[in-house]
């Protein structure tokens, strides 16, 4: 018998990824991280309580108390409805929107069920590998990297050197630009935002192959979230960054070889994503201010079960939005 039609939860989230970024989009290049990250939780939380779900934060923004209502472990939505894992990030990319650079997003994903999503602890980044639809079921984190360009860009069709993959700029990814320089690929490196870089991989245009690097833990959660709405395929590993990362990894029974998977990092059939972009780049426009107190902003929503992928350009009346906001505040 065919499944019931379910509500999209994604369309109700869209709005939190929209305040987010209109509250950080303000800050665009005004050099203060603090602000545009401050501005972003501000504007998430303003509708997350208002979501009909018993959503638990397992990718939150840390501490309680640095961020009430965002914080890892905390309860968020209205306790009604379905029971989700929740991820947030208000901006991925806070240093690129104080420098006015591009690629920074809102985002935000949930997951049916408790303890559906990968809480990394105290272990900041992994060793990650990302690719589109086309060329999941072909990549091994464990392989070389020519290796895997090599089966990428035969499954993308394309020759070696059409081939381009998005590489995190950090000295600790400098192996990867070697390798994929000698297999003769292309190159782009990002200065931050990989979650956005990983849902490259999986657009339709297919301007972006794959995303190699060791970046965030918690961004790596968050990718695995998208590319489970897109079909793509990711692949991690938690990277210590010294002798007391790997004893706290002892400590914890963390097993630092094994390859996490999509499945691992979300073990949901049901998940749902949404994001809205700040600082403009290849995924999603920047917030647009269009003068009397308008904007207009550009998400995209997510599901997994059903794999709808929609793109959403909203108009705002930031007058309107802020009176609501006082009167959900107040
Ligand atoms: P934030 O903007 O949330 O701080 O993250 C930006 C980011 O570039 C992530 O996309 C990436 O996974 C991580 O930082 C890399 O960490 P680091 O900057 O410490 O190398």
């Amino acid at each position: 018998m065919a499944e019931p039609v379910e509500r999209n939860l994604g369309l109700d989230l869209v709005r939190v990824t929209e305040t987010a970024a209109l509250g950080a989009g303000r800050w665009l290049g005004r050099g203060d991280k603090e602000a545009a990250d401050q501005a972003a939780v501000d504007g998430m939380r303003l509708h997350l309580s208002t979501l009909n779900i018993d959503g638990k934060v397992v990718i939150g923004e840390g501490e309680k108390d640095r961020a009430p209502m965002l914080f890892n472990g905390e309860s968020v939505g209205d306790g009604t409805g379905m029971i989700v894992d929740v991820a947030v990030d208000p901006v991925d990319g806070t240093s690129l929107t104080a420098e006015g650079m591009p690629g920074a997003i809102a985002v935000i994903a949930l997951s049916e069920g408790r303890g559906t999503m990968y809480a990394p602890g105290s272990l900041v980044y992994m060793d990650k590998i990302a690719v589109g639809p086309e060329a999941a079921g072909t990549i091994d984190l464990e392989a070389p990297v020519d290796h895997n360009l090599k089966k990428v860009a035969e499954a993308n069709g394309k020759d070696m050197g059409d081939l381009r993959c998005l590489i995190l700029n950090r000295p600790r990814n400098q192996h990867y630009v070697d390798a994929a320089r000698a297999a003769g690929a292309r190159i782009s490196v990002f200065g931050d935002g990989d979650v956005a870089a990983a849902i490259a991989t999986a657009q339709e245009d297919h301007q972006a192959d794959i995303m190699l690097g060791i970046g965030g833990s918690p961004e790596a959660v968050i990718a695995a979230a998208a590319l489970k709405c897109m079909g793509g395929e990711i692949q991690c590993r938690l990277w210590p960054r010294d002798e007391a990362e790997r004893d706290y990894a002892k400590t914890e029974s963390l097993d630092l070889n094994q390859v996490l998977t999509a499945d691992d990092l979300v073990d949901s059939g049901n998940v749902f994503f949404a994001a809205t972009g700040v600082t403009g780049g290849e995924f999603l426009p920047a917030v647009d201010f269009t003068g009397d107190d308008k904007a207009i902003t550009h998400s995209v929503i997510m599901r997994s079960k059903t794999r709808s992928v929609r793109y959403m350009e909203a108009h705002h009346d930031l007058a309107r939005l802020r009176a609501i906001a006082s009167d959900t505040l107040d």
